[in-house]
């Protein structure tokens, strides 16, 4: 029977709205211990932290895998000094013991870190050491009194191979040339973690993914190879990374349907991505669409990488890899990752329609990489920027100022305060926006030219991409036919 005070607690969460389930589980302190009982990631555990400062107690949510940043914090809260609660004062204030704090404690304010937010569903503390609730993340901004801020750092707590190399995946669909979001999102986190030399970095074309919704034959043959050509004119180096088309590697498909052995069927008729795509394509409602995520798991899985540089679209896909990783582990005893989703400052780039994000599939929505200047001035100025009636930001102009903190981050303050004062002239910040992205666009489309014609490297980094990915597929599809009783 669950105890009376976790009930209670239980119930002003749903008074305030706020979805959960319980979970129960021995009695235990750590959140690491809870979690790794749980069967769940440090990244998806909250911690509340019970800290003082001169204007009273405050509460500070934060995911288990990032680490908490004062300075941050004293921005958020226009505060001078922060320190932990004690254990006297955590225990006066919360009522309950250090451990086991849960979200909704008399404090002045709580901040809740937007990292948080990168998840669907998130563990936390019930008030007693025997039960973990699992939150609706959305709706955490239910809490009374509590603001999102950014007051954390993430701590990649990145679980290295059973062979030792700490790898990195990521991929891209063929469905057309690269934009400004897929490169801000994946391609410059692609480089990023390049170049640390930490990492073993795979980078992908997924063409077996882009055939999951209606394609041209024709079409695709050609841009897929186009990407790779994008991938090696951003910077790629494929004397540093693995390079390939994901049809070169059918291992891929292999350890999917293996995969999909530990996949209920409800899971991905509800995941949000599968919803959008049958909305846009009612009469191509197939197994293969229904299978995109397991592909996806099994595209990192197979190559034990740990870190994916990808935009925040592609979270929920992350998470049914970690949950395949998870029950493969569990039952298999295979020694999966759960990764985690590196992020770059361009994790969301909107769409210059002012509604939703950028995307290949929504015309007027995007700037390509080999736009001219003529080009992306044309669809900058496009970006709607009717101000609304109380004077705020309508979402067009928010796009604007998205790009501006990107692009000219050093003079979105004149910006911002022009706009406040109604001295704005949009065409001056368009046009201001427009030549910085095409600055930086000038050297990856020069660089793409020279790279194009030249045919031979092209194959022969294709060629060598996939010999080098099938040597690290080939053993991980092996272990896992031995550990599945195939072999
Ligand atoms: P895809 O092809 O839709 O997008 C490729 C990458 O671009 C990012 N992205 C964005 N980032 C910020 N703002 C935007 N507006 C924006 N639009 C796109 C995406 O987040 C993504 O990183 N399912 C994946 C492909 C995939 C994959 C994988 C990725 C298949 N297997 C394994 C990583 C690992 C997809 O559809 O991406």
């Amino acid at each position: 029977m669950i105890d009376g005070k976790v009930l209670e607690y239980s119930n002003e969460l749903k008074r305030l709205g706020i979805n959960h389930e319980i979970l129960e589980h021995p009695e235990l302190v750590s959140v690491e211990d809870v979690q790794k009982y749980l069967g769940f990631g440090l990244d998806e555990a909250l911690a509340t932290l019970i800290m003082k400062t001169e204007k009273g107690f405050v509460a500070l949510i934060k995911r288990g895998d990032s680490s908490l940043e004062s300075k941050k914090v004293k921005k958020a809260l226009g505060i001078e000094s922060l320190r932990m609660a004690t254990d006297e004062e955590f225990k006066k204030l919360t009522g309950v013991v250090p451990g086991a704090a849960h979200i909704l404690h008399k404090v002045e304010r709580t901040l809740i870190d937007e990292r948080v937010f990168e998840k669907t569903k998130i563990n936390g503390g019930s008030g007693s050491l025997l039960y973990t609730f699992r939150y609706e993340v959305q709706d955490l901004k239910k809490i009374p009194n509590s603001q999102v801020a950014d007051i954390t750092k993430i701590s990649i707590t990145t679980t290295s191979t059973s062979i030792g190399v700490k790898r990195v995946f990521s991929g891209i669909r063929a469905t057309g040339r690269l934009h400004l979001g897929n490169y801000l999102g994946a391609v410059k986190g692609f480089l990023e973690l390049e170049k640390t030399g930490e990492y073993e970095t795979i980078y992908c074309v997924v063409d077996v993914h882009s055939i999951t919704t209606p394609y041209d034959k024709n079409v695709l043959a050609k841009n897929k190879r186009e990407i790779i050509i994008d991938y090696l004119a951003a910077g790629l180096d494929p004397k540093k990374s693995i390079i390939i088309y994901q049809s070169s590697v059918p291992e891929h498909i292999e350890l999917a349907f293996y995969f999909s052995t530990v996949v209920n069927v409800a899971r991905m008729l509800h995941l949000p991505t599968y919803k959008d795509k049958i909305k846009q394509h009612p009469h191509f409602v197939t197994m293969a669409l229904l299978n995109y995520p397991v592909l996806m798991a099994a595209d990192i899985l197979i190559y034990k990488a740990s870190l994916v540089p990808v935009g925040i679209d592609q979270e929920p896909h992350l998470e049914v890899t970690r949950e395949i990783a998870r029950k493969m582990n569990q039952i298999y005893g295979t020694d999966f990752p759960e990764p985690v989703r590196f992020a770059t400052k361009g994790e969301y780039i909107p769409s210059l329609t002012g509604e939703g994000k950028m995307s290949k599939t929504v015309a007027g929505s995007f700037i390509n990489l080999t736009d001219s200047l003529e080009e992306i001035r044309k669809k900058i100025r496009s970006v709607p920027t009717a101000t609304t009636a109380g004077g705020e930001m309508s979402s067009g102009v928010k796009t604007l100022f998205t790009f501006a903190e990107l692009f000219i981050s050093k003079e979105v303050d004149k910006y911002k305060k022009a706009f406040e004062d109604g001295s704005l002239k949009f065409v001056e910040l368009k046009d201001a926006i427009a030549d910085a992205i095409y600055q930086e666009l000038k050297p990856f489309q020069e660089r793409r030219a020279k790279i194009a014609a030249d045919t031979k490297y092209v194959d022969e980094v294709i060629r060598d991409g996939a010999e080098r990915a099938r040597k690290i597929a080939r053993e991980t599809v092996k272990e896992v036919k031995e550990k599945m009783g195939l072999t």
